[in-house]
């Protein structure tokens, strides 16, 4: 596998035209992701197809997309320059939303990245497609500062352009949709390298990301355009860690060696060890056997016995060192006052095992370290044989308070080595990956357990107009939809739940990056419970609970109230409710009407029984037996076959002492209107009647034609 560094961010921040210097400067390739999403959109375009849906960019099956000499070819054909549109950006942006776009094309990308050392942009690549990246860079600027460029770029290219309060609307929607979509979203990489392009020019950040290739172990020996990178630039890059930010110190001041630097230089003597004397008054102290060695410009250093490996216990210097043998070793000690260096070929050795152990950094492992002393430039730590910088710069790397670094001194931490550090012979770490790491693990752990059902105490994180994020646990979110709020319908999610309220959900819903939750589901559901089983029909009976002009609430189960409009109550329409109900009594009634959505449900308790106004046998003029229910103002009130009917006081003259309630009368029908309800009966009319109908009985049973009236009532005293 080639190097590879990976640049992701916005769109506008530039990626593009660094990637592509710095592919230029270092003789990598160069890969326009991006590219890659809007050839698809293109093709789309061209086909037409709905792009809303998934199935549509099965074409992706038989379609081409590579690069040639820097043009992205589809199909075969250059469009470089077609893909550039505005049009085609918008699409692209929707384009990669889609999970198969995006596995497919990540592959792709990953197959290209395979044996060549690589400069990839994008959105996705320190997170999906390259996560092994040697450089992971995240590349922001302010929104305007990017449309500012995007709209530069159009009009250079002689695009049709937009204001720039478009293009800033254009870059905030893309922002938006590119760093919410469910799969690959636009996010740093935690291991990623943040830099703020907005004040910077092209080729700061040119230089900043060299600096930065250098400084993780890429060589210069590599380069073959080597010339092409500014000397300025190679000695930013290759100065140690807390030497960055002295850097400008002029070139003609910088000392030629630096400690720990690895040098050969060429035996000139070994000198024998000397045991304490005197010389007369004078004392010479004991000194031990050391190799005195040369560099190439004369200076000169000592190696001893306990700076030297692979030397047997019986074996001295003087077997091993011979005059004029070159010798590969590290500077341990510079004097500042000019004295011989001290040199170490134990150091060079360190070296080596730490070449072994960029390996293991690759694979980014948590290890635990040592802390050794909290210093300005970092925590100095040990890891085995190593020691092991977590710097305080960049401020990424460490993310604990400066207050409690000193208490850390003996104590063991977590950390995940980023690079070997080969100017210092250390390994440079970070203790925040490391908690990132383990915080990531603890997610998927939490995540891997969610089964749908489960019931959580979650925190609301934000609110959104169709639904509130809400926290169930380390980290993980769920989205509880507005509909998934209550029973009742709910309108402004703000007014049942706001950012850091505690709310219990249970899970309803697990998608590879959606979980759907429920507050409702936790909640009795009154409504549903009380009208499953129910409908229009359906007998019921509750308790009186308000009676009003417009008809009773009767209370039918807890929070549930059914109304019975008085229209309801009886088939008589002078029925009066306060005279046969009061409120507390048990009511029964009939359900006409059951409306989910309003959650209303409308009684009438006439209906238990038929309509006694259809059932009636009389007709207008007859004589009917009515008893008397009520005395009214002008009249009173009589029942019969279960209707009542209006009986008024001018009609029982002569009469008024029959007329008692719970008295039978014979009446005759004067109105007799069965839809409205309606029956007026005559008491006087009744007589008269009666006393005619007998005189012609009377009559019919007489066989002499010849009887008078004189004879009639005669008759009738007879009778009585
Ligand atoms: O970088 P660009 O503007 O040319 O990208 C076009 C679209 O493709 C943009 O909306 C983001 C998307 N894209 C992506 O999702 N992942 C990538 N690796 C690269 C681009």
């Amino acid at each position: 596998m080639g190097w590879q560094i990976a640049i992701d961010g916005p769109a506008g921040s530039g990626k593009s035209t660094v990637a592509k210097a710095i592919a230029k400067r270092l003789n990598f390739k160069y890969l326009d992701t991006g590219a890659m999403y809007r050839a698809v959109a293109l093709k789309g375009i061209k086909l037409k197809i709905d792009f809303s849906d998934e199935k549509s960019y099965r074409f992706l099956e038989n379609t081409k997309i590579n690069f040639e000499c820097g043009k992205i070819m589809l199909d075969g054909i250059d469009v470089s320059e077609e893909i550039r549109s505005v049009d085609v950006s918008n699409y692209a942006s929707l384009v990669a939303t889609f999970g198969y776009v995006r596995e497919k094309l990540v592959a792709l990308q990953q197959a290209i990245a395979s044996n060549d050392n690589v400069v990839m942009d994008g959105r996705d690549i320190g997170t999906v497609v390259l996560k092994n990246a040697n450089l992971k860079i995240f590349l922001t600027a302010n929104v305007s500062e990017r449309a500012k460029r995007r709209l530069k770029e159009r009009v250079e290219k002689g695009q049709d352009c937009q204001s720039l309060e478009e293009t800033i609307k254009e870059l905030n929607d893309r922002d938006y949709q590119d760093s919410h979509r469910k799969v690959g979203p636009l996010t740093k990489a935690d291991d990623a390298i943040e830099i703020d392009s907005s004040d910077l020019c092209i080729e700061e950040v040119i230089k900043k990301i060299i600096s930065l290739v250098l400084e993780r172990g890429y060589r210069m020996e590599n380069l073959e355009q080597k010339n092409e990178i500014l000397e300025e630039e190679v000695k930013e890059a290759e100065a140690p860690v807390e030497e960055t930010s002295t850097s400008e110190t002029a070139e003609e001041n910088a000392p030629k060696y630096r400690e720990l630097q690895v040098v050969t230089g060429t035996v000139v003597e070994v000198i024998p060890a000397q045991p304490a004397r005197k010389v007369g008054n004078k004392e010479f102290k004991a000194r031990e056997e050391k190799v005195l060695i040369e560099l190439e410009d004369g200076q000169e250093g000592y190696l001893s016995k306990k700076d030297t490996v692979g030397l047997a216990d019986d074996e001295e210097l003087f077997d091993a060192f011979l005059e004029g043998d070159k010798v590969e070793v590290a500077i341990k000690k510079i004097f500042p006052d000019g004295g011989k260096f001290v040199f170490s070929t134990a150091l060079v050795a360190k070296r080596k095992e730490l070449e072994k152990f960029e390996e293991i950094v690759k694979e980014r492992p948590i290890i635990k370290v040592k802390v050794v002393k909290n210093a300005p430039i970092g925590l100095l730590t040990r890891y085995e044989d190593f020691s092991c910088l977590i710097p305080k710069k960049p401020k990424s790397l460490l993310n604990i308070p400066e207050e409690e670094l000193d208490a850390l001194a003996g104590k063991e931490i977590e950390v995940v080595p980023v690079r070997v550090d080969y100017s210092r012979i250390r390994i440079i770490a970070s203790q925040a990956a490391a908690e990132n790491q383990k915080a990531k693990s603890a997610k998927k752990a939490f995540v891997d357990q969610l089964e749908v059902g489960q019931v959580y105490d979650g925190v609301v994180k934000n609110i959104e107009k169709y639904g509130a994020f809400v926290e169930i646990g380390n980290g993980v979110e769920g989205l509880l939809h507005i509909s998934e709020l209550a029973h009742d319908r709910v309108f402004k999610v703000e007014k049942v739940l706001n950012a850091g309220d505690s709310v219990k959900v249970q899970i309803i819903k697990l998608e590879k990056d959606h979980i759907g939750l429920s507050r409702k589901s936790l909640m009795p559901n009154h409504w549903a419970d009380y009208t499953e089983g129910k409908e229009v029909g359906s007998l019921v009976s509750g308790k009186v609970v308000d009676i009003r002009d417009a008809g009773i609430t009767v209370e039918l189960a807890e929070e549930i109230n059914g109304f019975l409009p008085k229209s309801e109550f009886s088939w008589n329409n002078d029925a009066v409710i306060a005279d046969e109900v009061k409120v507390g009594d048990e009511l029964e009634a009939k359900i006409i009407e059951i409306d989910n959505s309003k959650k209303r449900i409308i009684l009438s308790k006439k209906q238990l029984t038929e309509n006694p106004w259809l059932a009636l046998t009389c007709k207008v003029g007859d004589i009917i037996d009515v008893v008397v229910a009520k005395e009214l103002e002008q009249g009173f009130k009589v029942t019969y076959q279960g209707v009542s009917g209006y009986l008024s006081k001018g009609s029982i003259r002569n009469h008024e002492n029959e007329v008692q309630i719970g008295a039978e009368l014979k009446v005759k029908v004067r109105t007799l209107d069965t839809q409205k309800g309606r029956l007026v009966v005559n008491l006087n009319d009744a007589e008269e009647k009666i006393e005619k109908e007998n005189y012609s009985k009377y009559m019919k049973a007489q066989d002499k034609i010849s009887n008078t009236l004189g004879d009639y009532f005669a008759s009738l005293k007879n009778r009585k």
